[in-house]
């Protein structure tokens, strides 16, 4: 289908989806489907739970926010649990402001605009629709016309609680132009859209002098006065600010601790009561979310001035941490990388994880209790098997900080390190230690690092750089191997031949000289010492293995070298100890003769065929662990 095809598709479905009919009518449409008559918050909350929800240890995953948030799980599963779940059952935080207070460049504005944009599709659907009274500037719930004293009727009838009182404006109109018959004030349905101001709004304090609360609440229309003879006329104000446009959806407010305090007062009475006042009107009921951000700074500044404490208690301060979470870190720049203009340039195996990991390591905090260092922390903390350490011990070390996460190093900053790299190496590609060295520069230059984390920071780079080198030189080494897995297959079988043999006190068939043969201890403890196994304690490992054998065989599953986490160290140890030598030989030499020329291609081959290198990154990798193995 070409383009001018898919326009005008969209522009019927646009027409189909249009509807427009009498309060009567509504009515009818109310009583088939209730949940169109659904506040805000309740709204926002089906959004987030149709997009599906899954379970995991317990945790809440929230699907809404796959592809754009990454390793924030748990605090988004509180901001549900505690926030828009309990606000979309009328429960009293959905009288609050919702405040995300975290790190600068920590997601907040992305999650808000996630909700923002979200609510413009839900709007689309059959189940998000929303209807207004037509032509209303603040899109007025429909509902508002049914008169106090009927109310309760209409809860009793139809199980739906209607807040807040109809309009200056509209009760003006239903008198005026439909002499008060409510069932034939027009109502149409309406599609959420931040660019057409309707119930998503944006305020951003600008200077405190200039700002005129009019941005918020609307302002008188001086041009129209003349015709309508008073200032409190409805018809001679327009309600276009903020929070007017907004009704029946969200309101961010940015930077809101940064705002006079007289506009924070507006606020008060609308989280409250459900309503504000605008001119010389009788107050207008609002049915919006109002999500605020804030970073800790501010935050801490604002509670401490006493003045604040009646905003304060009106607020639901929800934090957004850091990501803690390496392979997470991942994700978000691969995310912003494939957002930005270097998107085409290629990017090494482990070059973002490297990144990663420094920043995770800024981010964490020394445990004092445990005893674990902060790249075993790291590991734990990112879903790896760290021995020693269970389930119970990650909740304790989460524990131990509740502002872990706080600080540290921002993504934002980790990207701009990124691209600094990739403009000035000038070759479309760029590896692990061309980011670490641009992070280090970068270090240098910025403003806010104290000098004492400047000195954490280089070591957490050089941290990060050890890490990497062990990724470095066992990928050469795997790539070095034919079949890697294989070779690392029969090793491991002929290990278990012959410890089964020592175990029962067996012989071993040698299927060469087709004799009975003693196990070959030589071969045994050539695997065990790559993992320090003594003499003394060769026995029990042997056996552990066995049994460890029998239980996957009992359940019916299969042992592979991987099974076991310090066999499979050893294996692959002893495989590498095996190959070192020419590994180092073969990466290093400076003038390679024919044979190490072609063994050298055959793995750069392998890098790119198999590990997603390109030739210049792959080559890069050659030299330097060549360089490594060579130390
Ligand atoms: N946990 C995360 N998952 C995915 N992306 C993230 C995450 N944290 C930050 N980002 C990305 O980093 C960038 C900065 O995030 P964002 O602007 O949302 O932060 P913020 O908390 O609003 O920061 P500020 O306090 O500076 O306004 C965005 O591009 C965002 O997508
Ligand atoms: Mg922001």
């Amino acid at each position: 289908m070409n383009f001018l095809d898919k326009l005008k598709q969209f522009r019927d479905y646009e027409e189909q989806l249009k509807w427009e009919g009498t309060f009567a009518d509504y009515l009818e449409l109310v009583k088939k489907n209730p949940m169109i008559a659904q506040s805000a918050h309740s709204r926002v909350y089906q959004m987030i739970i149709s997009a599906g929800v899954s379970e995991q240890n317990g945790h809440k995953h929230y699907h809404f926010f796959d592809d754009k948030i990454f390793g924030l799980d748990e605090a988004i599963e509180r901001l549900i649990e505690e926030y828009f779940h309990p606000a979309a059952r009328r429960l009293d935080v959905k009288k609050r402001i919702l405040l995300l207070m975290g790190p600068v460049s920590g997601g907040k504005s992305t999650i808000v605009t996630m909700l923002k944009r979200g609510l413009e599709k839900y709007s689309w659907t059959d189940e998000g629709a929303i209807y207004a009274i037509k032509d209303c500037p603040m899109h007025e719930d429909p509902l508002h016309l049914i008169p106090p004293h009927l109310r309760e009727d209409f809860f009793q009838e139809t199980g739906i609680r209607i807040e807040g009182n109809l309009s200056p404006l509209n009760v003006m109109r239903l008198e005026k132009e439909y002499g008060g018959q409510i069932e034939d004030v027009p109502v149409e349905r309406i599609f959420l859209s931040e660019d057409k101001r309707v119930g998503i709004g944006t305020f951003s304090p600008s200077d405190p002098k200039s700002q005129d609360i009019a941005d918020l609440t609307g302002s008188i229309d001086f041009s129209t006065i003349a015709e309508y003879g008073s200032e409190s006329d409805p018809r001679a104000y327009r309600f276009d600010g903020e929070l007017n446009k907004a009704n029946r959806g969200l309101m961010e407010f940015q930077e809101m601790l940064k705002c006079d305090e007289k506009f924070l007062w507006h606020l008060l009475s609308l989280t409250q009561e459900g309503n504000f006042k605008a001119g010389r009107f009788a107050l207008i009921s609002a049915d919006e979310l109002i999500v605020a951000h804030t970073n800790e700074t501010e935050y801490r500044a604002f509670i401490s001035n006493k003045k604040n404490e009646a905003l304060h208690s009106r607020m639901i301060v929800m934090p957004v941490p850091y990501n803690l979470k390496v392979s997470e870190e991942e994700k978000i720049y691969e995310k912003l990388i494939s957002e930005s203009d270097v998107a085409n340039v290629h990017i090494a195996p482990h070059a973002l994880r490297t990144a990663a990991v420094f920043s995770i390591l800024t981010r964490l905090k020394e445990s004092k209790s445990r005893g674990i260092d902060l790249i075993k922390k790291m590991r734990l903390y990112d879903g790896e098997i760290v021995e020693g350490y269970n389930e119970a011990d990650i909740k304790e070390l989460q524990n131990e900080f509740p502002d872990e996460g706080m600080g540290g190093i921002d993504p934002r900053y980790v990207i701009n390190r990124i691209s600094s790299a990739i403009i000035k190496k000038g070759v479309p590609s760029i590896n692990a230690l061309d980011i670490l060295r641009s992070i280090k520069e970068g270090l240098a230059q910025h403003p806010s690092i104290s000098d004492e984390d400047r000195s954490r920071y280089t070591e957490y780079i050089a941290l990060a750089r050890r890490e990497y080198d062990e990724l470095a030189k066992s990928e050469v080494q795997k790539a070095f191997v034919y079949s890697f897995e294989e070779s690392a297959k029969t090793l491991m079988d002929n290990y278990l031949d012959n410890v089964e043999a020592y175990c029962n006190s067996n012989k071993i068939f040698d299927p060469i000289t087709g004799d009975e043969v003693d196990p070959d201890e030589k071969l045994m403890r050539s695997i065990e010492e790559q993992i320090g196994i003594s003499e003394n304690a060769k026995k029990s490992f042997r056996e552990e293995i066995l049994i460890r054998i029998s239980a996957y065989a009992r359940k019916g599953k299969r042992f592979n070298y991987k099974s076991h986490e310090r066999l499979k160290e050893a294996i692959q140890k002893k495989l590498f100890a095996d190959l070192k030598d020419v590994v180092k030989i073969t990466t290093s030499s400076k003038t390679p003769d024919e044979a190490q020329l072609k063994r050298v291609n055959e793995v750069i081959a392998r890098l790119v065929d198999e590990y997603g290198y390109n030739t210049t990154s792959a080559n890069e990798l050659l030299r330097y662990v060549g360089s490594l193995l060579n130390r």
